[in-house]
């Protein structure tokens, strides 16, 4: 079944659907992206994502010309058109179609495209994620939710050829990020996740885990930690509007704890789906 997306103000069959070859998202990556969960027919934090949107437009120059509101509107009636249950909303903005010259056109005229992605999502894990750790290669703005993805595409081109479902991203051993995800730890009784910086994306799933992470009992604490610190951690758990909150079970082959998902991840993965009934932590 054809998919019906959005492109520049027109619902269309995915087949029917096409930007230039001289949009600028196409020539130098000058473009934004989103990616928003549905569960169960809702948009979970849609606000959050839209907020991060508008940042990363900020960021980079680049005129939002939508407001928040027509924004929502067009991810419910992508939902609705696609009969979308579970999965994902993809939304790319980006600084439009001009001959190719590296400064900003003189006519500022966005191109917006945004599709379903449908996926199966269950609140219980039969088993956790591997992941497969490498080096860090991205740019010095990774706060910015670029489409300049190429960094992450041969990390998780090299964790999938490994087996794994997942990289794990270092910089000289400090951890920074999963190819798609925020990794957190929990050591004794803390919860660790590394502070913002440009260095790391703001995670909107990390966000919203936030809100309630403190009713498992552990304490959040906010620092960066090392490749060998995830190793000896006993949970390693990963967050994105992808994977909810999902455990990881393996690093580079060697086990993370009993090697079976943990009790804190699941228990987080829980309240998570809780609140998506509601639309998420976050509204
Ligand atoms: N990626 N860090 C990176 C590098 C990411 O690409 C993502 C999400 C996250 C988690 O952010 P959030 O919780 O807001 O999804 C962290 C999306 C899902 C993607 O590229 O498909």
């Amino acid at each position: 079944m054809s998919r019906i997306v959005y492109v520049n103000g027109r619902y269309l069959p995915e087949h029917e659907a096409s930007v230039s070859i001289f949009d600028r998202g196409f020539l130098f990556a000058d473009a934004i992206y989103e990616v928003s969960a549905v569960i169960n027919g809702k948009l979970i934090d849609v606000g959050a994502h839209l907020a991060r949107l508008e940042r990363s437009c900020r960021e980079i120059k680049l005129e939002l010309t939508w407001s928040g509101d027509e924004l929502i509107a067009i991810h419910e009636e992508l939902i609705e058109r696609n009969g979308l249950v579970d999965g994902g909303i993809y939304l790319q903005v980006t600084r439009g179609a001009a001959d190719r010259n590296f400064t900003f056109p003189a006519q500022r005229k966005p191109t917006l495209v945004m599709f379903t992605q449908a996926r199966s999502i269950a609140r219980k894990v039969s088993r956790g994620y591997t992941l497969k750790s490498v080096p860090d290669l991205r740019w010095a703005r990774r706060d910015i939710k670029s489409t300049a993805l190429l960094a992450q595409v041969l990390a998780k081109q090299a964790a999938a050829e490994a087996g794994c479902d997942e990289a794990l991203m270092h910089e000289d051993g400090v951890v920074t990020e999963g190819g798609s995800s925020t990794i957190w730890i929990v050591k004794g009784r803390s919860i660790i996740s590394r502070p913002l910086s440009a260095k790391v994306l703001a995670g909107i799933t990390r966000q919203a885990v936030l809100t309630y992470v403190e009713e498992t009992g552990f304490t959040f604490e906010e620092r960066a930690f090392t490749l060998q610190e995830a190793l000896d951690a006993d949970e390693v758990i990963i967050t994105a509007a992808t994977a909810m909150v999902m455990p990881a079970t393996e690093i580079d082959g060697h086990p993370i704890g009993d090697g079976q998902p943990g009790p804190v991840a699941l228990r987080l993965r829980d309240i998570y789906f809780d609140l998506a009934e509601r639309g998420g932590a976050l509204g």
